[in-house]
């Protein structure tokens, strides 16, 4: 008697947990230097903390080793800071999402590791998820007063590590028709940036000088690329010979123009980025516009975005700030359309520090 009444109370919370209305997802993302945990319900977001690791500032840019034993201290914490935040209690968590790839390696297998735990620990599914998926599903998280993007939409995805168009047919379905050869955008922030003596990451601050600056000042070279592609490597060239140029003549040239060089630095990059996007758009006939990535939060790219809308009939979707950089929101929001399809992964599930779109 007793035995058959656990075996329907276990029965009764699987159907339970099948008809239930809602799904919470505990997203995991440690492909960088952010450590971040999310708790999402359906298509809100309850929390989403992130702990973002100081201690690359004075080396000039993120060193792998230090980044992975930082998420190894921070990935508990944050788990916890997210459950309670959320108000929930880890029993109603129905899934873990986590970034797979791509990124540091070592970083990744903190949060692969952590949700391989954890999934196993709660018995509850894992999907694993690519992190440029989640830049890209940012835009489905619930955001009072905003649209979310019809498929198929084009997302311009622009981080540190990656500058592509994406073709975005749907949820789980997309096609990246145009990616950088070289530098991303984020890294052309980044390197520009480290020219004019900023520490790492550079491009928010380059976004910062730029707002008080003249962004025609100075012309630097654009790339002749075929295609959708882009070109960020020469950009960084151009801008370190010119500079070397200017300071033999005056010493004071990078503090005397700061404001200027950085105006026109980033009117570059948006231009590079700008060109590509419109053609895009013109020769697949896709009005949808969307942005994603850190270098979207960059407030002359938005600006950008906004203005080609209203000349070109564009309907556009900008993240709101939080949802630009790494976030485990979108992981999670990512891991709830796979959990709805059933796309599970199982614990010989690997960390991968390249992955396809
Ligand atoms: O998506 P993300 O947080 O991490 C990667 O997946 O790479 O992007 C980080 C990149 C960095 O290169 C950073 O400088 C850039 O995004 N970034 C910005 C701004 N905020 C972040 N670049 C220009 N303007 C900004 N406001
Ligand atoms: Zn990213």
């Amino acid at each position: 008697m007793q035995l058959f009444s656990v075996f329907l109370s276990y029965i009764l919370t699987k159907i339970n947990k099948l008809n239930k209305k809602d799904i919470i997802i505990l997203g995991i993302e440690s492909s960088c230097d952010d450590t971040s945990a999310a708790i999402l319900k359906n298509t809100a977001i309850l929390s989403n903390v992130i702990a973002s690791q100081k201690i690359h500032e004075e080396y000039g840019g993120v060193v792998p080793e230090l980044a992975s034993r930082a998420h190894q201290q921070n990935i508990i914490p944050v788990v916890e800071a997210a459950i309670k935040k959320a108000g929930i209690d880890k029993s109603q968590i129905d899934g873990i999402a986590f970034t797979k790839g791509p990124g540091l390696l070592g970083s990744l297998v903190v949060g692969t590791s952590f949700s391989k735990a954890f999934a196993m620990a709660m018995n509850i599914p894992m999907m694993d998820v690519n992190h440029m998926h989640g830049h890209v599903l940012a835009h489905f998280i619930d955001d009072e007063g905003k649209g979310k993007p019809s498929f198929p939409f084009l997302c311009l995805t622009v981080s540190g590590g990656h500058t592509q168009i994406v073709l975005v047919k749907d949820y789980l379905d997309m096609e990246v028709i145009g990616s950088t050869i070289d530098d991303a955008a984020g890294e052309a922030f980044d390197k520009s940036a480290k020219l004019l003596g900023f520490p790492y990451p550079g491009g928010p601050l380059i976004d910062k000088h730029a707002q008080r600056g003249n962004p025609l000042k100075f012309e630097f070279s654009k790339p002749q690329i075929a295609g959708f592609d882009f070109s960020f490597s020469g950009l960084k060239t151009s801008i370190l010979y010119f500079l070397q140029k200017q300071i033999k003549e005056n010493p004071q040239f990078i503090e005397e123009n700061l404001d200027d060089l950085c105006a026109s630095i980033q009117h570059t990059i948006i231009a590079i980025l700008m060109k590509k996007l419109k053609k895009a758009s013109k020769e697949l006939g896709i009005k949808e516009i969307a942005i994603a990535g850190g270098v979207s939060a960059n407030s002359g790219l938005r600006k950008a975005i906004e203005e080609h809308a209203q000349q070109l009939g564009w309907k556009t979707y900008i993240p709101k700030f939080e949802y630009c950089t790494d976030n485990a929101a979108m992981i999670a929001i990512t891991g709830k359309f796979m959990f709805d399809k059933q796309i599970f992964a199982d614990q010989s599930i690997a960390a991968t520090a390249r992955l396809e779109m």
